[in-house]
């Protein structure tokens, strides 16, 4: 089976639910302008992809380019840097739209905080943001990996002056482990999840996410494009996935655009959720083995599942091949289309996309068909990271593994 769907027949309007405040016009507008602070700062490209939407038979296609964000090839730098800034701010008794990101890399500003450590579980992305975010403010970071992680990964982080290791845990105990020896060393912990008691830190978190989605709505207005009706998000526990399709709900309120969440099936915790149906988050426990390693997590932020359980259009678990065919898919364009590098993680998306379109198996023609998926669809996408893993994008895309006979089935 290609892939298996819940399709969302409670979704509700926005407005009439849970959670839309704390990404409203006005709390992402401070992320946003926090980011803006950065020497680093610039929006991220985001790509038209005309030729591809056409062979697809959509109407229009956008990748957002996160790549490009700070030199750091993914995103989640925006969850990170706004949640230290947010935190900081706080212990300083100041308002977070008064305090630049300068003043807090001052010495001023280090003498009053002293030694700060922070701490967090990661797949590679989060932790490297996490490191960078603290070495630019002169504090430590330690940072936990799951078992199975990318050795690169391990030393872009370590490259960030921070400590880092990888356990032999699961994503999910590496948090744990984290949450625990922040406890006893009196650390900060910077998780980009939210469990019950622990919720600040993960709103600014996805607070910060939303930066990259109000850039891809002013881009989008730049480009002359309608705003987008189809956006798929990918998720591990959500935290992503919840950040933008919030701000999207409480920004575009009705016209907001039908949002599907694409996890990878080994660890589908959010599509699971959606399964069972009973309003409450539930969990994917064990290796959580997937090719995605940024989605390779079992247990949904409880804060975002709210969000996507209410708003979401549908949720989509996926075999590990799609994330290759995206991976190849946007590193070999059509003529006329640009070159966009994606890792598995943030390539997932695409593949899910080549699929609904060009496949004729049921589960694909059903799930195009709900979601009205044709030639007046204007897509966007969020390739959430560049090749982190160089040695899996090349495995993916130069060597063509992860392939799969399924894939090559029902082409049209
Ligand atoms: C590249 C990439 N994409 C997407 C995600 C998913 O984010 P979340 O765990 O918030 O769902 C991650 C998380 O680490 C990631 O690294």
């Amino acid at each position: 089976m290609p892939i298996d769907f819940v399709y969302n027949r409670n979704r509700k309007q926005p407005g009439s639910g849970t959670g839309l405040d704390m990404l409203s016009p006005e709390e992402t507008a401070k992320a946003r302008n926090y980011h803006r602070g950065f020497r680093e700062y610039a929006p991220t490209p985001l790509v038209a992809l005309p030729k591809l939407a056409g062979y697809l038979g959509i109407g229009a296609l956008f990748v957002k380019d996160e790549s490009h964000r700070f030199g750091l090839n993914a995103f989640k730098v925006l969850g990170a840097s706004y949640a230290i800034g947010r935190y900081l701010a706080a212990r300083l008794g100041r308002d977070i739209s008064d305090l630049s990101h300068d003043e807090l890399r001052s010495e001023k500003v280090k003498k009053e905080l002293g030694d700060i450590t922070f701490t967090t579980a990661t797949d590679g992305n989060h932790g490297r943001a996490v490191a960078w975010a603290a070495q630019q403010i002169g504090q430590k970071a330690v940072i936990y990996m799951p078992k199975g992680s990318d050795p690169v990964r391990l030393e872009n982080i370590r490259a960030h002056g921070a400590e880092a290791t990888i356990t032999d845990l699961n994503y999910d105990d590496a948090v744990r482990l984290s949450e625990k020896m922040a406890e006893e060393h009196g650390w900060v912990i910077i998780q980009d999840t939210a469990w019950p008691g622990y919720e600040d830190i993960p709103t600014w978190i996805m607070q910060g996410y939303a930066t990259l989605a109000v850039e891809a709505l002013e881009q989008m207005q730049q480009q002359g494009a309608e705003a987008p009706t189809h956006v798929f998000l990918q998720a591990g526990v959500g935290s992503f996935a919840g950040g933008v399709l919030g701000f999207l709900a409480a920004t575009l309120q009705e016209k907001m655009p039908l949002v599907t969440i694409v996890e990878p099936e080994k660890a589908n915790c959010i599509y699971k959720s959606a399964k069972i149906g009973d309003g409450r988050p539930h969990t994917v426990s064990g290796d959580l083995d997937t090719l995605m390693a940024g989605l390779a997590c079992g247990e949904p932020n409880t804060l975002s599942w709210e969000l996507l359980r209410d708003y979401a259009a549908a949720y989509v678990s996926c075999p590990d091949y799609l994330a290759a065919t995206g991976m190849r898919v946007l590193a070999t364009p059509l003529k006329g289309d640009p070159v966009v590098i994606s890792g598995e993680s943030g390539a997932v998306t695409t593949g899910l996309l080549h699929l609904l379109m060009e496949s004729e198996a049921d589960k694909a023609v059903s799930l195009r068909k709900q979601l009205g998926l044709d030639s007046t669809s204007v897509v966007l996408l969020v390739s959430t990271e560049g090749n982190t893993s160089p040695r899996a994008f090349r495995d993916a895309v130069w060597y063509g593994e992860y392939n799969d006979q399924e894939k090559n089935r029902n082409k049209k």
